[in-house]
Order: structure tokens, then C-alpha cells, then sequence
């Protein structure tokens, strides 16, 4: 096994940023988990599906396909809700994890981020980090975020969302959002990007200090 960063915390804390950027410090590759979630949630939706509906999407998620990821579908505020909604199904998170627990196990390292990588994916990641905002803080991020990709959306309905996702995404059964008992906390409300990740390279650093791997 590599040394594998794992970033967790909810919606528009800035766990993708500080993901990409550590990837980026030590050259290994990223895996954005959400990414699956709304992919499926997006392709269900697509084909006239119901969210609620575990066959359907369990049968998407098993043959999701990688270029998926990459449409810009996937990074609009309904595939979020989507992507939480087809969450809560075991099978669908079966189906999604044998590929994320290999994409953690690589040589020499990876960076992913998610809701349960430090809790259920990998719980034997070297260095796990906690990445969380105030509710405000991060709808404002996520509506700048929207509107600068050109999605007309209201804050306070933002806020609405992260407070309704943040209930269901703890409040599920498989696999809640909750903080590993190792994971370090980082609280970003107050910081920078540019912060966040020094913050964050810090804690990664004292990990890697003290990892026994190679
Ligand atoms: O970007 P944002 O933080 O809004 O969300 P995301 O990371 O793209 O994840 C979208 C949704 O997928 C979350 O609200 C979770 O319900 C689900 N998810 C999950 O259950 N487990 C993960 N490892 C990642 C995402
Ligand atoms: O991955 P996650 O949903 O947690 O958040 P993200 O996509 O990394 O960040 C959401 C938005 O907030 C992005 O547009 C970031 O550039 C921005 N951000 C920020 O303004 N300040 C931070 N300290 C972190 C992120």
C-alpha cells in the first residue's frame, strides 16, 4: 500500500482543492469520489429513472464508466442532491467501492476525497484530514462557485441544499459522513485556499514523518 491521503468533509468545504493540491505537491493521482455518486445520480436521472429506486440505481453504478466523470453534468447543484439521494443505498455504494479501495492501494501514494475514506474505504490511510466550513461559509463558496460556471442559482436556496445534505449525508446508515477518530480536523471558514492548504500540507507532513511505509 502507498501513502494514502484521505480527505473528507462536507459539501464545498474545499476537501477538492486541498485534494488536487496535495496530489499535485507529491505527484500522485486524485480520485474525486463524489464524482461517482453524481455520476450515477446524473445518468439515472437521465434515463427517466426515480433516485429512490435501489435496482435501477445499483444497475447504473455497476456499469458506470469513467468518461461520465468528466461531463460537466456532474458539477451542477442538481447532480449534488442527486448524487446524495442514490448515496444512501448500500448496493450502490457496494458497487463503487471495490474501484475506490484500489485506487487507494496504488504505489506510491494517492490523494482521494470523499464522506467515508478514512472511515470505511481505507480506515488504514496514513494521513487523514477532516475538512470542514460553516454552513455559510461554504453556500457562499458553492454559489460563487455555480455562478461562475454559469449556473443562475439564489444563495440562501444553497444554503437550504447544504443544510439538507449534511443531514442525510450523516444521517445514513451506510457509511455517514462523520470524522475518523484519527482524522485531523481542519475548520476552513476562516482561511484562504492558499491557507487551507498550508494548513493542510502541514498535517500530511507530520503523517508522513511518522508512516512506517516507504
Ligand atoms: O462537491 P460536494 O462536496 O458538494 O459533494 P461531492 O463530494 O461531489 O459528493 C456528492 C454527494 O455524494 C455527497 O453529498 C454524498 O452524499 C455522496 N458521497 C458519498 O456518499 N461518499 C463519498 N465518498 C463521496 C460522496
Ligand atoms: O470539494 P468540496 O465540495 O469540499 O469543495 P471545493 O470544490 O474544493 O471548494 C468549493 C469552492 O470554494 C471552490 O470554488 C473553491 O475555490 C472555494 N474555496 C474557497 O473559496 N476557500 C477555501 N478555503 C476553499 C475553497
Amino acid at each position: 500500500m502507498g501513502f494514502l491521503i484521505a480527505v473528507d468533509g462536507p459539501a464545498a468545504s474545499g476537501k477538492g482543492t486541498i485534494a488536487a493540491k496535495l496530489a499535485r505537491l507529491y505527484g500522485y493521482p486524485a480520485l474525486d469520489s463524489g464524482l461517482l455518486y453524481r455520476a450515477v445520480g446524473v445518468r439515472l436521472l437521465a434515463e427517466g429513472g426515480d433516485l429512490s429506486d435501489v435496482a435501477a440505481a445499483t444497475a447504473v453504478a455497476r456499469t458506470l464508466d469513467p468518461a461520465e466523470l468528466e461531463k460537466p453534468e456532474v458539477r451542477t447543484r442538481a447532480a449534488g442532491e442527486a448524487a446524495s439521494r442514490v448515496a444512501i443505498h448500500t448496493p450502490v455504494r457496494e458497487c463503487l467501492r471495490d474501484f475506490q479501495r484500489a485506487f487507494a492501494a496504488q504505489e506510491p501514494g494517492a490523494v482521494i476525497d470523499g464522506r467515508d475514506i478514512a472511515t470505511v474505504i481505507a480506515p488504514w490511510a496514513p494521513a487523514k484530514l477532516f475538512v470542514t466550513a460553516s454552513p455559510e461559509v461554504r453556500a457562499e463558496r458553492r454559489w460563487r462557485q455555480l455562478t461562475a460556471q454559469g449556473e443562475a442559482v439564489e444563495y440562501a436556496d444553497i444554503l437550504a441544499d447544504i443544510r439538507i445534505r449534511d443531514e442525510r449525508d450523516s444521517g445514513r446508515s451506510d457509511s455517514p459522513m462523520v470524522r475518523a477518530d484519527d482524522a485531523v480536523l481542519l475548520d476552513t471558514s476562516e482561511m484562504t485556499i492558499d491557507g487551507a492548504f498550508d494548513a493542510a500540507r502541514r498535517i500530511v507532513e507530520a503523517a508522513r514523518a511518522n508512516w512506517s511505509g516507504n
